[in-house]
């Protein structure tokens, strides 16, 4: 995850600022320490310079500033400004995970993995229902903070297909470290095709004795499974759980090992997640997983 290595317009504007900010400031500080011993070094002084005094104090430093506040405005100006035909994704923060809709496409939900088409602006809108997280893909934008009762946009665009990590980067409570997300940005066909399978709700009654144990459990109280009777709003979507690579936002790789350690014990995983620890016997929680791994 650096700033440095960016792969979209926005991105690249902010790296621009940072490295003309760093070599103005470089230059600055080298001027000033020569000055600073030729100072210490001169034996005796030749009365007053009062022509170094004005460039040097007020001419060139006006000079740098303006140039400087020039640059950052014209950077904010490009980093704010309304794309156009932009897809549009709400992301909303909660301690610690993400949720992520797609209003043109309203029955797709999803949590921490985030698809977009390449080249096509995104203009991500950022609520949180708790505290304040911030929104961070250094390689596609800077960041921007999830304010209760406040909705803040971000733009971005990605380049390149890849997979660009992304982190909550302001301190939200116990495992504001373990709440990160991938923005996943692909073709425009393949993102086409991912959004619509999203928008699919999960293939009715399964028969699976893993289902009914779910919908009976208190899983159904805080997870959504479209198409089941599993309706809760307090946790991620599970709907299409296992197209997910990660779980936990990105707290392990979503393995049969790790996702059957995550129901039976998601405390041991992630100290501090709203999940508890879910009773069940050895044959129950294999049950359970094997329906979740339906979830496709
Ligand atoms: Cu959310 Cu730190």
């Amino acid at each position: 995850m650096t700033s440095l290595h960016t792969h979209g317009p926005i991105a690249g504007h902010q790296a621009g600022l940072f490295w003309l900010l760093f070599i103005l400031g470089s230059v600055v500080y080298m001027l000033v320490m020569t000055v600073l011993a030729i100072a210490l070094f001169r034996r005796h002084s030749e009365g007053k310079d009062n022509g170094f005094i004005i460039g040097g104090g007020v001419v060139l430093p006006s000079i740098v500033l303006a140039v400087l506040a020039y640059a950052t405005v014209h950077v904010t100006n490009e980093t704010t400004a309304r794309a156009s035909n932009p897809l549009h994704v709400e992301v909303t923060g909660y301690q610690y995970w993400w949720r992520v809709a797609y209003p043109g496409t309203p029955q797709a939900i999803t949590a921490n993995e985030i698809h977009i088409p390449v080249g096509r602006p995104v203009e991500i809108g950022l609520r949180s229902v708790d505290v304040i997280h911030s929104f961070w893909v250094p390689e596609l934008a800077g960041k921007t903070d999830l304010i209760p009762g406040q909705r803040n946009v971000l733009t971005l665009t990605a380049d390149k297909a890849g997979t660009y990590r992304g982190q909550c980067a302001e301190f939200c409570g116990l495992q504001h470290a373990h709440m990160a997300f991938l923005v996943i940005a692909e073709a425009p066909d393949r993102f086409d095709a991912w959004l619509a399978d999203q928008a699919r709700p999960a293939t009715g009654f399964t028969g699976l004795a893993g289902q009914a144990e779910l919908e009976h459990q208190s899983c159904a109280g805080c997870h959504t499974i479209r198409g089941t009777s599993a309706a809760g709003t307090v946790g991620p979507d599970l709907t299409h759980l296992m197209s997910r690579t990660t779980i936990g936002a990105l707290t392990a790789k979503n393995t049969h090992e790790n996702l059957a350690a995550w129901v039976a014990d998601a405390q041991s995983m992630k100290k501090g997640a709203v999940m508890p620890p879910i009773p069940l016997s050895g044959a129950e929680l294999d049950d359970l997983i094997a329906y979740l791994e339906t979830l496709r």
